[in-house]
């Protein structure tokens, strides 16, 4: 028998799919990071958990549909700038505040979260 993974100890999918849902609630309704994302999040939530799935180390569902993720370089058609990526990452603090799973297993995911937003940061931040 195989140890569980972070995947299945946050709660597997019904929890993921809870957890994306009120994320992009946020994300949606926040000033800096709509005008970038599509009005219809519908398939951007469905890869979202299928990425977050196979992050967290449950079935690799976004690369048996996707390929590999390369999520820097999927990035790049979207200006990403320091206070998006903080906007991101405070999206997904309210997200995961709002989701009922294990404490410390929330907080491995958003520190994971939190390098790998900083990743994506491919415009320096634009001077007001
Ligand atoms: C796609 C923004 C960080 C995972 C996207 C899209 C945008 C975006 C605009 C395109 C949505 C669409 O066309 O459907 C951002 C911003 C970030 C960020 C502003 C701030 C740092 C992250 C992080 C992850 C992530 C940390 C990893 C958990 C994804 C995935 C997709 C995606 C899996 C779908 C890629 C695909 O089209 O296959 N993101 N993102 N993003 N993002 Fe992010």
């Amino acid at each position: 028998t195989k140890q569980p993974s972070p995947y299945d100890m946050i709660g597997g999918e019904n929890v993921v799919k809870d957890l994306v849902e009120k994320f992009y609630q946020r994300v949606s309704s926040h000033p800096e990071l709509s005008p970038i994302f599509p009005e219809d999040l519908t398939e951007t939530r469905r890869k979202q958990v299928q990425f977050m799935t196979q992050f967290l180390g449950g079935p690799s569902l976004y690369t048996e549909e996707h390929g590999h993720p390369r999520l820097r370089a999927r990035h790049l058609p979207f200006q990403i700038t320091p206070s998006r990526a903080q906007a991101w990452l405070e999206c997904m603090q309210l997200a995961l505040s709002e989701t009922e799973a294990d404490e410390h297993e929330k907080r491995m995911l958003f520190e994971r979260l939190k390098h790998t937003a900083q990743h994506m940061i491919n415009t320096p931040q634009d001077r007001e």
